[in-house]
């Protein structure tokens, strides 16, 4: 029965078909993301991969960039500001000399390709570790709990690399933050004269700014502290006034993510409140993009994290409505039908993937075609060297 009713249409009826659903949403279009062209709504999600020696990114980087350059838009693996900012080992860095002339070879080959990259410009705060910082010091926050739980990636008792719990931080003194604030800024500059197209700051995932955010992370009693929504926010709208000021805000994106409990952030009452404020400032500001992380389903070790009941499509709705010259940007469980009825719905402008483009450096033509995607193999995802990195295959017929 089912058989016939398939025998019955004719191939006329399914092109039809699939003119009317495809052309009605432009995800593999051209998208002008606040003067960078971009040659569809695809972005490669940040993927820390921590497979740069040294700390340097190198050709092996430049080619796992360069086999994914069909996407619309790459993002960067997270790339700390500064030692101080950094929690795992062999993270390519944007602070010294040599970490931007590393990324020079990814920026050119993916250029050469016809791809965009934006930098991802991380400080983890308190999710780190002595054995990663200078002189084995502590490393800071802005608060003074330890995050119950939370791993960075450094050296074991032994010397060897392995995952260390992050200790308890030392609070950052207010002179400080104004200190971390130029180094945000002067690693934006950094990743330009890198040849980087623009940078995203890393507001997501429980690091540095969500222990700014945070009602029930932050400790502090100076202007920076959780007594006020314009306090918690303070240190976010700094460093993106900094950056601003020195690239122009055409090429700034931010990443955040609202109800996200990645290394220990409770959630609080007030999250609606602070991302839809947060998501006006940067609308006044006219940013390139607000890149939001839905963390529900998110798989960290053996533990799914999940967002849990909240009003997270909400929420997004929302944020879009302060954001009529900035694009959003989702990732997190994304497909091709999520991509085509959120983009087309309007509820937002680009959709990133993470997990399928580790396993897939073709993605865009692999989502454009229909062909089947290969699985992204987890025990390859961090670490080691050209295995689970640049060998995934690219779509074959056969
Ligand atoms: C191996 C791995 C590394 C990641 N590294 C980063 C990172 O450096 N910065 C960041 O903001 N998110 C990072 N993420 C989160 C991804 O950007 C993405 O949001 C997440 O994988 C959800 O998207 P997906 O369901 O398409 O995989 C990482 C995820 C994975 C699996």
């Amino acid at each position: 029965m089912i058989g016939g009713l398939f025998d019955a249409m004719q191939p006329a009826h399914i092109c039809q078909y699939q003119r009317i659903t495809y052309s009605m949403t432009p995800v593999f279009e051209d998208f002008d993301l606040s003067g960078t062209l971009l040659k569809n709504r695809i972005v490669m999600a940040p993927l820390t991969r921590s497979r740069a020696p040294r700390d340097v990114a190198d050709e092996r980087v430049a080619l796992y960039y360069t086999q994914r350059a069909t996407a619309g838009l790459i993002v960067s693996e997270g790339t700390p500001i500064s030692r101080e900012g950094q929690g795992y080992l062999f993270n390519p860095g944007i602070f010294t000399p040599e970490q931007i002339a590393g990324w020079r070879l990814t920026t050119n080959s993916v250029h050469a390709a016809g791809g965009r990259m934006f930098a991802q410009i991380w400080h983890v705060g308190r999710v780190s570790h002595p054995s990663i910082q200078e002189d084995g010091k502590t490393p800071v926050s802005a608060s003074s709990k330890r995050p119950s739980g939370a791993m960075a990636y450094g050296y074991d008792a032994d010397g060897k690399p392995d995952l260390v719990e992050a200790p308890t931080p030392r609070q950052l003194a207010t002179d400080e933050v104004a200190r971390i604030v130029q180094e945000f800024a002067q690693a934006a500059a950094n990743a330009i004269e890198a040849g980087f197209d623009g940078v995203e700051i890393h507001g997501a995932n429980g690091y540095l700014f969500e222990q700014f955010m945070n009602p029930l992370v932050n400790d502090r009693t100076d202007q920076y502290s959780a007594a006020t929504l314009e306090n918690r926010l303070r240190f976010t709208l700094e460093v993106i006034d900094a950056v601003v000021a020195r690239i122009g805000a055409n090429r700034v994106g931010i990443r955040i993510s609202p109800y996200g409990q990645l290394f220990d952030m409770p959630h609080y009452p007030e999250i609606d409140e602070t991302y839809i404020t947060l998501a006006s400032e940067i609308g006044r500001r006219q940013l390139a993009y607000v890149h939001v992380m839905d963390q529900s389903g998110f798989v960290v070790g053996e533990t799914v994290v999940g967002a849990g009941e909240t009003g997270f499509p909400g929420l997004l709705r929302k944020l879009k409505g302060y954001l009529p010259n900035t694009a959003l940007i989702l990732a997190g469980g994304m497909t091709r039908e999520r991509a085509e009825k959120l983009i087309g719905d309007g509820v937002i402008d680009l959709a990133a993937f993470g997990t399928p483009f580790i396993a897939n450096p073709d993605l865009v033509a692999r989502l454009k075609n229909d062909w089947p995607l290969n699985m992204p193999i987890r025990s390859t995802f961090y670490g080691g060297g050209a295995e689970g990195y640049i060998d995934y295959p690219a779509y074959t017929a056969a």
